[in-house]
């Protein structure tokens, strides 16, 4: 009997449960694996830390965000020989291969570990959809529509007051979360980290779009781009309308995820396991187009995936 481990890392993302349900269930059922469920991410490979994950464990938590496993941003290749450690805490758990469900920075330690011939899988996850290798991830749907509703309901006050709305999503790197967000929620202006933007040009935007008749503004922007507290005052300064700013932070990672990252946190979850059972470790799995396929690790880790500028350019249609 084979003895699995399983990790998430990484900040939480609606979706995680889901993958951590698919594997055990199908690693139960199909293979007649045991799991570990090693817990909080990378920490508890450090620290020996895990409890036994069986059917029990997994039961009714699909729809549940966060991880039952809990997470943290520990890496071991940050500390003194931490990939030396892992390596003998392998031996010392006696897992025969490891499954790791993170983010850049979770799947670069597992591409690392790959390279030292530890026989792991990978799960991308980042509810900023930045990951290289593959089309999304989940937790991204969840957060795309945590956002939408959250313009909605701003257009109200927008509207009634007369504002400009300026509304802070994440996204450190990538303008994933606000590009989307911001067309589904009929932003009037996106700002992104892959994209330069002076004041001016935000001000003049939202002076068009008034001189038109329209007296209220929604702009989004993903944190990456500018410090937003700084562009509220400017707007208003250069305006002279009404600005107010809302973060969302980290209502856009809670709660439950949405159907599209159940489902595709599942087929990821399947993916890796079957994986795992056929030996092809070293991998990620990657939804590209409607198919779910395996690529090497380090194809995940070497670069960010920016916006698709076709899609910001299409955005811009609808700016001012
Ligand atoms: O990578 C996911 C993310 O939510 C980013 O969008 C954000 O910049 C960051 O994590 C926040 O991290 P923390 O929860 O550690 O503050």
């Amino acid at each position: 009997e084979k003895t699995i481990g399983i990790l998430t890392g990484g900040g939480d993302c609606p979706g995680l449960n889901a993958v951590i349900r698919a594997v055990v269930r199908k690693g139960i059922t199909a293979y007649r694996y045991r799991f570990r469920g090693i817990l909080k991410g990378w920490k508890g490979m450090m620290e020996c830390d895990w409890e036994p994950l069986g059917l029990e464990e997994i039961s009714g938590i699909l729809p549940k965000g966060g991880t039952i496993l809990g997470t943290s941003r520990t890496n071991p290749f940050k500390e003194e020989d931490g990939g030396e450690i892992v390596v003998d805490n392998m031996r010392r758990m006696k897992l025969d291969a490891l499954v790791a469900i993170g983010g850049e920075d979770t799947l670069g330690v597992a591409n690392k570990l790959a390279s030292m011939s530890v026989p792991i899988v990978g799960v991308p996850k980042t509810i900023d959809n930045d990951l290289n290798g593959t089309d999304y991830t989940f937790g991204f749907d969840t957060a795309v529509n945590i956002v939408t509703e959250a313009i909605d309901r701003i257009h109200t006050t927008a509207e009634s007051h007369n504002r400009v709305m300026v509304i802070e999503v994440m996204g450190r790197h990538s303008g994933w979360i606000a590009l989307h967000a911001g067309l589904a929620g009929g932003a009037d202006m996106i700002l992104i980290p892959e994209q330069k933007y002076t004041i001016q040009e935000i001000v003049s935007t939202i002076r068009k779009r008034h001189e038109r008749g329209k007296d209220f503004s929604i702009v989004v922007v993903a944190e990456g781009a500018q410090l937003v507290s700084e562009e509220g005052e400017a707007v208003e300064e250069g305006t002279s309308y009404e600005t107010r700013v809302t973060v969302l932070g980290h209502l856009q990672r809670g709660g439950t995820p949405t159907a599209f990252d159940r489902v595709l946190g599942t087929r990821f979850g399947i993916a890796a396991i079957d994986l795992v059972h056929a030996g092809d470790f070293g991998k990620m799995v990657s939804l590209q187009g409607n198919e779910i396929v395996a690529i090497p690790l380090a194809e995940a880790v070497n670069q960010l995936k920016l916006v698709d500028q076709e899609l910001y350019d299409l955005a811009t249609v609808f700016f001012g």
